[in-house]
């Protein structure tokens, strides 16, 4: 089996000697089913020449920051966002420290700070430079804001001495690749997302929505795909691209975001991040709506129900496992548990909208997990992209455990 089937792996190469092992680690990389992309720093061109590299993983080779043709190409945003997990092998002393103090003065450095993947280092350097305290505490610091370390491994060295700073052997470093993966929690589990908000027309011109951005059930989306679901994201009008592997269909109203999830059943799993509006107006007009003269100062539009599309799924007989979103600004987990029971949900997700820093259109979120048993389980405030692969993993556990 290929433990790193389709994963996506920026390889970062640094200025030591060990970087003549990255050519090996790139086959075994690639061996594994990776696809893998290679960023190398000004030193580790020094040790190993781009061509070895690009041969190897079969793409041209990421060099330097400011590089328009490059940039063109795949941007630096663009390969943060592609990578799954960025390995950096070798990982010199100096890397290391410029990562621990959040330093960007190359593409390596610059891709780290801008990616939400996970990242892995290969510390490679003499020994009395990894005893070195400033080395021990830049580990030390990497290591708690979640960055893993792949050795070093002890023995004798290219420079004469013997001890701990070798870098681990390409091999390894393939396996503990792949350790960094979820096995595949969700492979072959369909999910069904949905995602965004909807817009009920009040004529050809206006309409009724609301202010979700659509990021939360995106990111949702692109953790599942990562974790080897079967993803269908079904999305109402937003401004994101699809994530890759995705079957995203697009909607506008309540009514389609419902016809695009029934024809899109059977699901193993549904998740509901979709702010879907409540009511649309009873009747659309066939032309845009004139100022009344006789109307006085208001305009009076009668609204009728939308169906609830989540309780809707998690009604049929053949029901997903369904889990809910309730965005509140007030008594949260009260109001997200009565929706659990009325939706017949497995989980709840409860978010506080009306903090900005977490509410509609933020960049990060806070959330509670709410289970049939009532159990609640936090998730801290960080990106949506972290909330989201830690709600993914949760999410797969309590569906295999059901
Ligand atoms: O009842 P409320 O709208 O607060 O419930 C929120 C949850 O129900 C979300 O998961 C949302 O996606 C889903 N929902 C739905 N269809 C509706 C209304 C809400 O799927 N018409």
């Amino acid at each position: 089996m290929q433990r790193l089937y389709r994963k996506r792996i920026v390889l970062g190469v640094g200025g030591g000697i060990a970087a003549y092992k990255s050519a090996e680690l790139v086959r075994r990389l690639r061996d594994q089913g990776a696809e893998v992309r290679v960023v190398m720093t000004q030193g580790g061109r020094e040790f190993i020449t781009p061509l070895t590299l690009q041969a190897l993983s079969g793409h041209p080779v990421h060099l330097d920051l400011l590089d328009a043709a490059a940039e063109a190409a795949m941007g630096h945003i663009e390969l943060a966002r592609w990578a799954d997990l960025v390995l950096i092998a070798p990982a010199t002393a100096d890397l290391m420290a410029r990562l621990a103090q959040g330093i960007a003065n190359d593409l390596l450095t610059t891709l780290v700070l801008a990616t939400d993947a996970q990242v892995a280092l290969a510390p490679a350097m003499n020994q009395a430079m990894w005893r070195d305290p400033a080395t021990q505490a830049n580990a030390e610091l990497l290591q708690q804001r979640g960055i893993r370390l792949f050795g070093p491994g002890a023995g004798s060295q290219a420079c004469g001495d013997i001890g701990m700073g070798r870098m681990l052997e390409a091999d390894d470093l393939a396996q503990r690749a792949a350790d960094c993966f979820q096995r595949n929690v969700l492979d072959g589990v369909r999910l069904l997302i949905t995602a965004g908000p909807t817009q009920e027309n009040i004529d050809p011109v206006r309409y009724i929505t609301n202010h979700s951005s659509g990021k939360m059930g995106f990111a949702l989306a692109e953790a599942a795909v990562e974790a080897g679901a079967q993803v269908t994201l079904v999305s109402g009008p937003v401004f994101l691209p699809t994530p890759d592997r995705v079957q995203r269909i697009d909607v506008v109203s309540a009514r389609d975001m419902l016809a695009a999830c029934e024809a899109s059943m059977p699901a193993d799993i549904l998740i509901a991040a979709a702010a879907v509006a409540d009511y649309r107006p009873e009747v659309v007009a066939a032309h845009k709506l004139k100022k009344d003269p006789n109307s006085g100062d208001g305009l009076y539009l009668q609204m009728v129900r939308n169906p609830d599309i989540l309780a809707t799924l998690a009604g049929r007989p053949d029901r997903p496992f369904s889990v809910g979103f309730a965005a509140e600004t007030e008594n949260l987990l009260e109001y997200a548990s009565g929706k659990l029971k009325a939706k017949n949900l497995d989980l709840i997700v409860a978010n506080d909208v009306a903090n900005p820093s977490i509410g509609f259109n933020s960049e990060e979120n806070a959330i509670t997990v709410i289970d049939r048993q009532l159990r609640q389980t936090a998730f801290a405030q960080t990106s949506k992209g972290k909330i989201a692969r830690q709600l993914i993993t949760f999410i797969a556990d309590r569906y295999q455990a059901r």
